[in-house]
Parts: C-alpha cells; sequence; structure tokens
C-alpha cells in the first residue's frame, strides 16, 4: 500500500477537508437538457410535458409535481399512481421548505403477524401479491393537500392532461412497453388489471399500440370534480373495500375516511458548505443520506477520486454504519422515537470514522444485528419553476405494478406498500433481508421507506434538485448523484449517469455496477476484504437538476444555463425538459 495512501487516509480520520472539485471528469454522456425559465425531469416523457406546459401557462413548480403526479399515474402505470403513496420536498423561493408524507398507512385491522403462517414463518409473496399487501393509499390526498396549500391553478386544470391521456389513450414507445412486457404474467392474475393493460389476446401491448384507460379516466374526472372525497368517502373506496374484502384483503371504509397526509419538517444537514433538505421519517431517506454525507466530509474524496478503491472503501464503510442505524432504529414517528438529532450529529458521524479502519473492510456481523427490506420499483420526478421553487417528489406502488390487482371498475392499480414492514423481526424477508422491531406492523402505522426527494442550497440558493427509485439503494444513488457533483466535479448527467456502488450492511457485499470500477479497483478492494459482486442490475433511475450551470466549474465561472436538467439514462422512457 502506497505510503501517501496511508497518511491521506490516516490523516483524512481527524480532520475535516473542504476541497473544492479538481477538473471535470470526462464520462460518456449527453449534455443535460437546459432552460431558463422552468425544468421538469420525469421518468415519462409525456408526463414531463405535461409539467412543463403547467409551468408555461403560470402554474409553479408545485401545480406541475401535481400534474406530473396524476399524468404518471395514466402513462407510468408501473410506478406512478393514485392507488399508492409518496413524499413531496418543496424549497420554496424565499428559502423556506416542507415535506409532505402522503405514503401508505396499515389498515386497522392489520397486525404484527398478518403475514406468518401457523408456526410463525412468513407465508411467502402474502406481503407482495393481492389485496393483503395493499396499504391505504395516499396520492389523491397528497396531491391535493400540496395543490391547495402551495400551488395556484384549478385541480380540473392539473388533471386534464392524465384525464384525456387516461380517456383517449397514449402510444407506447420502447421504454413504455417494456415495463408492461415484464409484468404480463402478474397482472395476467387479476381479471380487471388484465382487462386493462393486456390485450385480448392475454399479451402486453407493445411499441406503437395505443393504451387507453376509461375506467381510470372515470375515476379521475370523479376526483377532479369532487376532490379526494370521491377516492375517500365514495364509490372509489367502497368499491376497493368490496374487492378487498371479496379476495382476500382487510381494507374497510374507515381505513381510507381516516386517512390523513402529514406535514412535516424535513431533515436538513450541511455537507461542505451545501445545505441538503430532504425527507424526514417516515423515510429513512434523509437521516441516512445525512448521516453518510457527515461521515464523508472528514475525507478529501474530491482527492481521493471518483471510482478509487480508497473512496469506495470510505463511501462503503460510511454506508455500512448508516445502514445498521437505518435498520434498528428508524420508523413512523408517531410510533417510534426516532434518533434523528444523534444520526445528524457531526460528532457521531466522527465516532464512526474513528471505527473505521483506513486499510481493511469492515465485518457488517460485528455491528448490532438489525435490518430492514424494501422494493425496488418507484418513480421520482425533480422540478424548478422560474421563481426559484424547487420541488422533488418520490412516489410509489412499491412493487412494479404494485400488488397486480385493480378493484372492478376503478381502473386504480394498488400498492403492496405492506411489504415495506418488518414480517417477522431478526428474521431475513422474502429478499433475504433481516428487519428490526421499530419497523414492525401496526393499524395505521407507516412502514419505513428509504425514499429521499431532495433539494440542495448553497448560499441561500436552490442548488439542486435531485430522487431516484431503487428501494434501499434510493439513498445511495441520491447520496452518491451528490457527492458526484460536488466532490467529484461532475455535470448533473455525468453525476447521475455515472456507475453506482452500494452497501447496505446486510448482506456484508459491496454491489458494483457492471464495468463500474476497474479491474485493478477491484483487486485493491478484494484485498482489502471486500465481498464484490458485479452482477446485480438494480440501480435506480435518478431525475436532476443543477441551479446555475450544468456542473460546479460552469457555475463558478457564470456562464452557465440557468437551469441544467437530467433523467438517468438508464431511464428508458424519460424526459428532461427545460423552457
Ligand atoms: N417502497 C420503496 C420505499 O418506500 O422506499
Amino acid at each position: 500500500m502506497p505510503l501517501n495512501r496511508r497518511t491521506l487516509i490516516a490523516a483524512s480520520l481527524s480532520i475535516t477537508f473542504v476541497l473544492a472539485p479538481l477538473t471535470s471528469v470526462f464520462a460518456a454522456s449527453p449534455a443535460p437538457a437546459k432552460g431558463e425559465h422552468g425544468m421538469v425531469v420525469t421518468a415519462q416523457h409525456l408526463a414531463s410535458e405535461v409539467g412543463i406546459e403547467v409551468l408555461k401557462k403560470g402554474g409553479n413548480a408545485v401545480d406541475a409535481a401535481v400534474a406530473v403526479g396524476y399524468a404518471l399515474a395514466v402513462v407510468y402505470p408501473n410506478a406512478g399512481n393514485i392507488g399508492g403513496g409518496g413524499f413531496m420536498t418543496i424549497r420554496f423561493k424565499d428559502g423556506k421548505s416542507t415535506f409532505l408524507d402522503f405514503r401508505e398507512r396499515a389498515p386497522l385491522a392489520a397486525t404484527k403477524t398478518m403475514y406468518l403462517d401457523k408456526d410463525g414463518n412468513p407465508v411467502k409473496g402474502a406481503s407482495l401479491n393481492g389485496y393483503l399487501a395493499v396499504g391505504v393509499p395516499g396520492s389523491v390526498a397528497g396531491l391535493e393537500m400540496a395543490r391547495e396549500k402551495y400551488g395556484k391553478l384549478s385541480r380540473q386544470d392539473l388533471m386534464a392532461p392524465a384525464i384525456a391521456y387516461a380517456k383517449d389513450g397514449f402510444i407506447l414507445k420502447q421504454g413504455d412497453a417494456a415495463s408492461f412486457a415484464g409484468s404480463a404474467d402478474r397482472l395476467a392474475k387479476d381479471p380487471a388489471a388484465a382487462a386493462i393493460f393486456l390485450k385480448p389476446d392475454g399479451k402486453p401491448y407493445g411499441i406503437g399500440e395505443r393504451l387507453a384507460q376509461p375506467d381510470l379516466a372515470a375515476s379521475l374526472v370523479a376526483i377532479s370534480e369532487k376532490g379526494p372525497d370521491a377516492f375517500y368517502k365514495g364509490a372509489i373506496a367502497d368499491a376497493i373495500v368490496k374487492a378487498s374484502g371479496a379476495k382476500g384483503g382487510i381494507l374497510a371504509k374507515p381505513d381510507f375516511e381516516q386517512y390523513a397526509v402529514r406535514e412535516l419538517k424535513p431533515v436538513t444537514c450541511n455537507y461542505r458548505g451545501y445545505e441538503i433538505t430532504s425527507s424526514p421519517p417516515p423515510s429513512s431517506g434523509g437521516v441516512i443520506i445525512c448521516e453518510i454525507l457527515n461521515v464523508l466530509e472528514g475525507y478529501p474524496l474530491s482527492y481521493l477520486g471518483e471510482g478509487s478503491a480508497e473512496t469506495v472503501h470510505v463511501m462503503v464503510e460510511a454506508m455500512r454504519y448508516a445502514y445498521v442505524d437505518r435498520n434498528s432504529a428508524l420508523g413512523d414517528p408517531d410510533f417510534v422515537d426516532n434518533p434523528v438529532s444523534k444520526l445528524l450529529d457531526k460528532a457521531y458521524a466522527k465516532d464512526i470514522r474513528d471505527k473505521i479502519d483506513p486499510f481493511r473492510a469492515g465485518v457488517s456481523q460485528d455491528l448490532m444485528p438489525k435490518g430492514f427490506g424494501e422494493s425496488k420499483e418507484t418513480t421520482h420526478y425533480s422540478i424548478i419553476d422560474n421563481d426559484g421553487n424547487a420541488v422533488a417528489v418520490t412516489y410509489t406502488l412499491n412493487g412494479s405494478f404494485g400488488a397486480g390487482v385493480v378493484a372492478d371498475g376503478t381502473g386504480i392499480l394498488l400498492n403492496n406498500e405492506m411489504d415495506d414492514f418488518t414480517q417477522k423481526p431478526g428474521v431475513p424477508n422474502l429478499y433475504g433481508l433481516v428487519q428490526g422491531e421499530a419497523n414492525a406492523i401496526q393499524p395505521k402505522k407507516t412502514p419505513l421507506s428509504s425514499m429521499s426527494p431532495t433539494v440542495v442550497a448553497k448560499d441561500g440558493k436552490p442548488f439542486m434538485v435531485i430522487g431516484s427509485p431503487g428501494g434501499s439503494r434510493i439513498i445511495t444513488i441520491t447520496l452518491e448523484a451528490i457527492v458526484n457533483v460536488i466532490d467529484h466535479g461532475m455535470n448533473i448527467q455525468e453525476a447521475i449517469d455515472a456507475p453506482r456502488i452500494h452497501h447496505q450492511w446486510l448482506p456484508d457485499t459491496v454491489y458494483i455496477e457492471p464495468f463500474g470500477l476497474s479491474p485493478d479497483t477491484e483487486k485493491l478492494l478484494a484485498g482489502m476484504g471486500y465481498h464484490l459482486d458485479l452482477a446485480d442490475q438494480t440501480w435506480g433511475q435518478a431525475a436532476g437538476i443543477l441551479v446555475g450551470g450544468k456542473s460546479l466549474a460552469e457555475i463558478e465561472k457564470g456562464g452557465g444555463a440557468r437551469y441544467n436538467g437530467a433523467i438517468d439514462s438508464r431511464a428508458s422512457s424519460g424526459e428532461a425538459l427545460g423552457y
């Protein structure tokens, strides 16, 4: 091991480095989209157009986020939804911020052991498929609260594009068709879902074909005319409760009647002079991103270099410690006393740095034995308007197409968010992950999430809007985009496209995106004691905006576009649109 590396890493354990990025790396990424008045980045190109049109006709970023939320429910039904839930982080033009939690809640009849058999073992698939997997949806209440409190336009105006796409249909492009093809077998099991998403011959819709969703259009019209009561107190809730009762679920009318959005204070932290604003519990996202950033602040990442063994080592160790905390300590704030201030304390980060061996991989089994489990299908979008209001939304059905069920006549796909709860504390779940007691199932409780809609500010001005799907990897995907911009000098598209690494405490494996590291680097890491997995393919689809230039270098020169948008090159149907 070279002496300079020993010296640097050992020194960095006790010294906080604040280094400006050196030069931009030369990754092979397309140029970010540019805009002077607004930017909308979503995982589906038609939804991005809907958002940009709202901005052009005078809506603010919250209006655009509401319209996009409804549009994605139609044109991106694998994750966009009104039958699921999510989070919205808003940073207003005056620098204030807020957070809307419209994630699903457990039904009143839910119990801690509802997914266990008589011997106390998890029943395979019970928390993933069918009505028993469904949490009480929050998206309609959340989007309406955002619009009412912080938007400018009418509900009818914002829902009209979604209604039109549902009624008239939309033509599938390659990226759209791929998601249907991958879930055809599952959708075929529910006659109402199959009738919408499969053709009469049972095959999924393909490229160039039109998908219309008349039942969903009717549900959206009812919500547009009557507001959330049409969903929570009217015929839609009745239909879902009826289908649930008939097909093994436990949803009841009071679950819908009692659903309430929570407006929470976002989590904030400071990383090398940048102010991060992100999701508080019931998401682990903001807390764990901040905990990892606090640890990383003590290392000269810019000097160590993107993708070097040294950088990967300290990032993995920071992730290992932070994910133990995530898995053992965090849960719904109405049920669990979350130690947020301890986890965000810079002194706590230093304690973690002190425990990291500069030359050897840590051992997960030596840390506290707690865990978590999550699915990988979600969607994130980022929006900024002409006034500088920035909105980051991550919302989800959990699994692709959620629980794979639609109540007759509603056209609404329902989530399988109950799978994000601990099914049996201390026992690996269906993904082989170990879960903690703080996230155990209780009536009206919200399962712990990793969704991390994040806004970064610098000197009181918006700097970056960022987030991603990716289950437990949402946290590291969002974190790495931030680090790639701030420490490695990448432009926003490069930062999002750059190969990723991930570690989540258990399994004690460093996941590395294929071709992410050189063989030499892999050998160095293996020599330090790391077990590497280069085969896994789940790497999310980040959507980001950088303000004032496409990269820090361009911002510092003062010559960049005002808004620079990037959709992940991994997202086959997405688009960043500016104007
Ligand atoms: N279901 C993914 C998450 O909430 O993190």
